[in-house]
C-alpha cells in the first residue's frame, strides 16, 4: 500500500514517514522544501533503511497536483501536512496562508474525490478551540473564532473536508494537535526552524546551546498556579504514530463516521516556567531567561482531553515532558556540531 505523505520532510511529517516505514507502508513524500531541507530524506533513510520516494512538489499548483495524482494512482491513503503554520506570520500574511493551506487541501481532494474510495487524514490543531472555557478539553469543545489566518485555515480546512465529505466516498480523520515537541531519538531527524524560533521549545535548546542571547518568557500574570501560560506538549514520535493508527483505522473501515476528530497531546498541563525548570534538569544547565509581557494572540491554558483517542483509537502519549525535552536537546547539540 502507498500512503502519500505532504510534507513530509517537515517536523511532524519526516516522522511519521518514519512511523510508517515501520509498520511496512510504501511511502511518498512530497514537499515544496519552502519550511524544510531536502536531507531529511537521508535522515529518514538512517533511520529506517529505506529512502522514501520523494517529489518535490507544490501543492498550490492544480496542474502539478493533478499531474501527479495521474503518475501515482495507487495511492492507497493521504496524511496532508503542507501547510504554513506559523500564527505570528500568518496575521503579516495572511493571503499567503489562504492560498497555501486552503488551495492545496482544495486541489488534493479533487484528486481524492476521483478515486472509488479515499482515506485523509488531515493535520488540525488545538487552535481551533481558541481559549476553551472547560480543561481539559474535549473534541466537542466549541470551535471559537479564530485568533489568527493560520487558526482560520485548520478550521476551514475541517469544515471543508466535513462538506466533502457528505458527497464522496473520502473518509477522513482530523488531528487536532497540541503541541508537539521533541525529535527522534536518534537524533537524526527533528525539528529545523528557519530564522527565530516561533516556538518556545527550539528556542530555549537554542539558548541553551547558545544561539539565542536569552529565552524570553511571554507574560507571567496568567491567572494560572505560577503566572506563566500552560500548554500540553507531546513528544512528536507519539503524534506521529498516532497519525499511523488513524489511518490503519480507516483502511480497515473501522471509523463509525465518514470524519472522525481527535484531539492529540499527553492530557497533562506545563507551564513554561515548568518547561524550564524540566529543561534545565535534563540538560543540566542553567537556561538564561527573562519574563517580559504577554505575546498577543496567546491563550491562557490549553491541555487535550485524551479519553476518545485513548478509547476509540486505542493510542496514548508514552514520553514523558523530560524525556521529550531530552530528545530536543540531544537533537540541537547533534545539529549544530
Ligand atoms: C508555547 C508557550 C508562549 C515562545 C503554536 C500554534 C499551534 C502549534 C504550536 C502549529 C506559550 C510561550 C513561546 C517564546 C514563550 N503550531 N513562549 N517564549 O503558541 O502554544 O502554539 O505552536 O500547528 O497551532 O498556535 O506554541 O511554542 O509558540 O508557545 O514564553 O519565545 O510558550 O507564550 O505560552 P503555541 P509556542
Amino acid at each position: 500500500m502507498k500512503i502519500l505523505v505532504t510534507g513530509g520532510l517537515g517536523f511532524i511529517g519526516s516522522h511519521t514517514v518514519v512511523e510508517l516505514q515501520n509498520e511496512g507502508f510504501d511511502v511518498i513524500a512530497i514537499d515544496n522544501l519552502s519550511n524544510s531541507s531536502i536531507d531529511v530524506l537521508d535522515g529518514i533513510e538512517r533511520i529506517t533503511g529505506k529512502k522514501p520516494l520523494f517529489e518535490n512538489i507544490d501543492l498550490r499548483d492544480k496542474s502539478t497536483v493533478q499531474n501527479f495524482f495521474s503518475k501515482y494512482q495507487d495511492i492507497s491513503g493521504v496524511i496532508h501536512f503542507a501547510a504554513s503554520k506559523a500564527v505570528g506570520e500568518s496575521v503579516e500574511n495572511p493571503l499567503l496562508y489562504y492560498e497555501n493551506n486552503i488551495n492545496s487541501l482544495v486541489y488534493l481532494l479533487q484528486e481524492l474525490q476521483k478515486k472509488t474510495e479515499a482515506h485523509f487524514i488531515f493535520s488540525s490543531s488545538c487552535t481551533v478551540y481558541g481559549q476553551a472555557e472547560k480543561m481539559p478539553i474535549t473534541e466537542n469543545a466549541p470551535i471559537q473564532t479564530a485568533m489568527s489566518p493560520y487558526g482560520n485555515t485548520k478550521q476551514i480546512g475541517e469544515e471543508i473536508i466535513t462538506d466533502v465529505a457528505k458527497v464522496t466516498n473520502i473518509n477522513s480523520i482530523l488531528l487536532r494537535y497540541f503541541n508537539p515537541i521533541g525529535a527522534h531519538p536518534s537524533a537524526e531527524i527533528g525539528e529545523l526552524p528557519l530564522g527565530v524560533p516561533q516556538n518556545l521549545v527550539p528556542f530555549i535548546t537554542q539558548t541553551a546551546f547558545g544561539l539565542r542571547e536569552k529565552l524570553s518568557v511571554f507574560g507571567s500574570d496568567y491567572p494560572t498556579s505560577d503566572g506563566t501560560a500552560i500548554r500540553d506538549y507531546i513528544h512528536v514520535v507519539d503524534l506521529a504514530k498516532a497519525h499511523v493508527i488513524a489511518l490503519q483505522r480507516l483502511l480497515k473501515k473501522q471509523n463509525s463516521e465518514k470524519v472522525e476528530t481527535f484531539n492529540l497531546g499527553t492530557g497533562t498541563g506545563s507551564s513554561v516556567l515548568e518547561v524550564i525548570t524540566a529543561f534545565e534538569k535534563v540538560s543540566n544547565q542553567k537556561l538564561n531567561y527573562q519574563i517580559v509581557g504577554r505575546r498577543e494572540g496567546d491563550v491562557i491554558e490549553a491541555y487535550a482531553n485524551t479519553d476518545k483517542a485513548n478509547t476509540v483509537l486505542g493510542w496514548k502519549a508514552k514520553s514523558t515532558l523530560e524525556e521529550a525535552l531530552a530528545s530536543a536537546w540531544k537533537w540541537e547539540q547533534k545539529i549544530r556540531k
